[in-house]
């Protein structure tokens, strides 16, 4: 497939990074799995022990989760394409006073050998945006050791359906295709560039898991936390991805999961 089939991502995100990191509040003092989800604090799918496990963050954006697990005593790597979005966390970091390395790198271009051993691999909402994402999973078998973990959040394919008025009384996720869901396609506010995504069926995701030596532990369709019901002190604290847009798209994301995790240790 040409670059160009899927847009521009380094150009598009350049572009966007800082209306990404203004909007979105996003916390790191927990580890998020997507928009208005509980974090891991209350979901608890971590490794058990952070202190000193070399971990890598893919698509990391400002890398909000690694700097969260940099401040439990864990070694990162924050990667992403674009630098806006890397430099917004190199600030964060400077802030803090935790020590995390940044790396400029597209998911379609990583080099196992370069990258080296991890124990722990993760990414969140980034995998759509790559051209080949098996290729993407296969070198993050490569990089991990046995009995290394992925955390690998990626697109829900049910959420890439239009949401629709049935009548008065019923809305809900139209679905035109599961197996080869229509790709998103976003422009940036002056459309001079674009990116698409895509999302596999679940089934496509644990298959090529499976077939590249991960045992899968659980995968996880978080279902966002009852907003009504907690104050706002109560939300900073439990749910670390958010924004107004997102709070506004809560009735959809209340009854079709917008993200699914992969969870899984590499066995061979
Ligand atoms: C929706 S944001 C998520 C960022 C971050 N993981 C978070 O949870 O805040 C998607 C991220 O993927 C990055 N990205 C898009 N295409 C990429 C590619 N081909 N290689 C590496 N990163 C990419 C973007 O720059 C952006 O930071």
């Amino acid at each position: 497939m040409e670059r160009n089939d899927s847009g521009d991502s380094r150009q598009y995100w350049e572009e966007t990074s800082k209306e990404y990191q203004s909007v979105t509040r996003i916390s790191i003092n927990d580890f998020h799995y997507g928009p208005l989800l509980p974090g891991d604090s209350q979901v608890k799918a971590l490794p058990e022990k952070l202190e000193g496990l070399r971990c890598l963050e893919l698509g990391a954006g400002a890398g909000q989760n690694s700097l969260f697990l940099a401040s439990q005593g864990a070694e990162c790597l924050v990667t992403d394409i674009s630098e806006e979005q890397l430099s917004h966390g190199e600030v964060i970091a400077k802030e803090e006073g935790l020590k995390l390395k940044f790396k400029q790198l597209d998911l379609d271009e990583i080099d196992p050998e370069a990258l080296g051993e991890w124990d722990f691999i993760h990414s969140t909402w980034a995998l759509p945006f790559a051209e080949d994402q098996k290729s993407v999973l296969q070198k993050c078998a490569a990089m991990l050791k046995i009995g290394g973990r992925l955390h690998m959040t990626t697109g829900h394919p049910v959420f890439a359906g239009e949401w629709i008025q049935l009548d008065d009384y019923e809305e809900g996720m139209f679905v035109s295709n599961y197996f080869e869901p229509p790709r998103e396609v976003r422009f940036t506010k002056d459309e001079s560039s674009f990116i698409r995504t895509r999302q596999y069926p679940i089934s496509t995701y644990i298959n090529w898991l499976i077939e590249l030596g991960f045992k899968i532990e659980k995968v996880l369709e978080l279902k966002p936390l009852e907003l009504e019901l907690l104050n706002g002190d109560e939300l900073l604290k439990c749910m670390p991805y958010d924004s107004d847009v997102w709070r506004e798209m809560y009735p959809q994301i209340q009854k079709v999961p917008f993200v699914v995790t992969y969870i899984a240790t590499r066995v061979s």
